[in-house]
Formats: C-alpha cells, sequence, structure tokens
C-alpha cells in the first residue's frame, strides 16, 4: 500500500501517525495551526488520502486542487459539516469519521461546563487566584442547585444519551428532544420524556444540545427559541457552534432573560460575538469536548485506519455518504 499519497492537514496523537505511515506515503502539516485556503489547496494536490479536521473546509474546490485520484477523506470528528458529503459521494470519494469513541469524553465536558456554570466555579477559582478571599461568607458565590432540577436534552444520539445516563445520579428530571423519538421501552429504560422543542425549553432548568450541523439545526436555538427559556435557565453547547444565534444569546444573557451559558463551540470559531467574554455568568472553552488524551488517541487510530482500509478497496467501518 505504500504507494497511496497522503495529506494529513495537522499532526495527529499516536497511534494514527504510525499507523499511516505503515501504509503510506504521507505528508503532514508542517505548523502547529491549521491550513490557510491557499495552503489546503496546495497540499492537497494529487493525493490520494486525505486526513482532515473540523477547521478545514473540504469542498468542490478541494476535490478539484486534489484531482480525480482523490479516493477518501477520512476526518478526524464525529461531526462532519466541514465536508461536502453530496459532492464528495458524485465524485465517489468516501467520507468517513471518529463515531463512538469520544461519547463519553464529550458527555463528561457537557457537565463539567453544567457544573461550571450553575455552581460559578470559574469566577470563583478567579476571585480566589486575585488574592480577594477574606474568609467564609453566608452568601459569597451563590450559585443554582443541580440535583432535583429539570434537564433539557436537545439531540438524543449516543452523546445526548450519554450525557442523560450521568443525570440519574443527580436525580434529574430528564427531557429530550430529537426528530426520532425513541420507543417506550428505551425511554423508560433511560429515564426519558420526550417533549416538543419548544415544551422542552420553557420546562427546563439547564438544556443541552447533542445535535449534528445541518440546515434544520443552523440557529436551532435561535432569539425565539431562547426567549422560551426560563430565565433561571441555563444553556449548554458542546455540539456545534452555528446551533446557536450568537447574537442573540449574547442579548438574552445581557438583557438577564437567561442565568448562564456554558460552550464549547462558537458560531465562527475562534472567534467569539462581541460581548459574549464580558459576560461573567458564561464559561467558555476552546472546542475541548473530546480532548483527553485517551480519547484523541483512540480518535486518531480510527480515522487511520478509515483511511488505509478505504485505499486499499475495503470499506471502512465508519462511512457518512449515504
Ligand atoms: C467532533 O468530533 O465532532 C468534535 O467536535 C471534536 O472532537
Amino acid at each position: 500500500m505504500g504507494e497511496y499519497d497522503v495529506y494529513v492537514t495537522r499532526r495527529l496523537p499516536e497511534p494514527g501517525m504510525s499507523i499511516i505511515q505503515q501504509h503510506c506515503r504521507m505528508e503532514v502539516n508542517p505548523h502547529d495551526r491549521p491550513l490557510t485556503r491557499e495552503e489546503l489547496l496546495r497540499a492537497v494536490r494529487g493525493r490520494d488520502g486525505l486526513v482532515t479536521l473540523l477547521t478545514d473546509r473540504i469542498d468542490a474546490e478541494v476535490m478539484d486542487a486534489a484531482g480525480p485520484q482523490l479516493r477518501v477523506v477520512s476526518n478526524y470528528a464525529v461531526g462532519f459539516n466541514n465536508v461536502d458529503v453530496q459532492e464528495a459521494t458524485r465524485r465517489r470519494i468516501v467520507v468517513t469519521n471518529t463515531p463512538g469513541v469520544l461519547t463519553e469524553t464529550t458527555a463528561d465536558l457537557a457537565w463539567a461546563l453544567l457544573m461550571a456554570v450553575a455552581r460559578r466555579v470559574v469566577e470563583a477559582d478567579a476571585f480566589m487566584r486575585a488574592g480577594k478571599y477574606n474568609g467564609w461568607s453566608p452568601t459569597l458565590f451563590l450559585g443554582t442547585d443541580v440535583y432535583g432540577k429539570t434537564l433539557g436534552i436537545v439531540g438524543f444520539g449516543r452523546i445526548g444519551q450519554a450525557v442523560a445516563r450521568r443525570a440519574s445520579g443527580f436525580g434529574m428530571r430528564v427531557l429530550y428532544h430529537d426528530v426520532a423519538r425513541r420507543p417506550g421501552e428505551e425511554e423508560a429504560r433511560l429515564g426519558v420524556a420526550y417533549r416538543p422543542l419548544d415544551e422542552l425549553l420553557s420546562e427546563s432548568d439547564f438544556v443541552t444540545l447533542h445535535v449534528d450541523l445541518n440546515p434544520r439545526t443552523h440557529h436551532l436555538i435561535d432569539a425565539r427559541a431562547l426567549s422560551l427559556m426560563k430565565p433561571t435557565a441555563f444553556l449548554i453547547n458542546t455540539s456545534r457552534g452555528p446551533v446557536v444565534d450568537e447574537a442573540a444569546l449574547v442579548r438574552a444573557l445581557e438583557e438577564g432573560r437567561l442565568a448562564g451559558a456554558g460552550l464549547d463551540v462558537f458560531e465562527n470559531e475562534p472567534a467569539m460575538a462581541p460581548g459574549l467574554a464580558r459576560l461573567p455568568n458564561v464559561v467558555v472553552l476552546p472546542h475541548i469536548a473530546s480532548a483527553s488524551k485517551e480519547t484523541r488517541s483512540r480518535m486518531a487510530e480510527m480515522a487511520a485506519t478509515n483511511l488505509v482500509t478505504a485505499l486499499g478497496g475495503g470499506r471502512p467501518a465508519h462511512v457518512v455518504n449515504p
């Protein structure tokens, strides 16, 4: 298989790189940053396979630049909204992703954000580091209870369900919304109840987003959706930034129509909407939901295996083409 020429748009953790190297001629982005568009268009030229990241827009222009021999785009993420899958399919290019291995890690981080905003962990940490603590106080950093509250999960796939499992330890009432309602016995087993989106938004104390980004979910949480939430409620987003109208979210937070937000993803990453970073009731993270050493290694192994399997003429385990 050494005859295949592969470009990797960002150095991946092991064992991903070794797997690719064993089977292909490989070139890797030498920089510790995403490639510019021009660099990407140059780098893909003549490649049989690409390993791409959510920061790379892989569209017809990139496929044209690569050339007709391009056989596989292995995306190092479960989300694949950065790849024009329809165009790839038309050209018989296999597109793969890395589902499953990051489910629990992402659910953990959604919970970390939820706990952090509810209990003001980041604000309190900054206060300590600034040397402002002068003794215990009955009213210092009063937050919001998590236990016994209502959690609304929007998008009830693997990650949404992993978030729900964790909620049972907090004695929460769990509501979910998804395009596909789960069978009654599954709802009972998971201890969750289905709600139409508007009802979920108005009943929940915490709303956490776990949908993929597609034309139906773009700005799913817009000004109208935010207006349905309780002023005491919190929004958590570890899915994709454009699922939320970020400017509308900033307005709702500034006007006290929402209690707070925990965000791992942003509408125009790496930028944040003006005003967001100034809000004390917001915790913002640099898209690290899957960023544990174990998970990123498993993702790398999966992305590499998907790539070499497709190049070898086999069917990778995680193909996203319809
Ligand atoms: C994904 O996999 O889609 C995450 O956003 C990054 O791990």
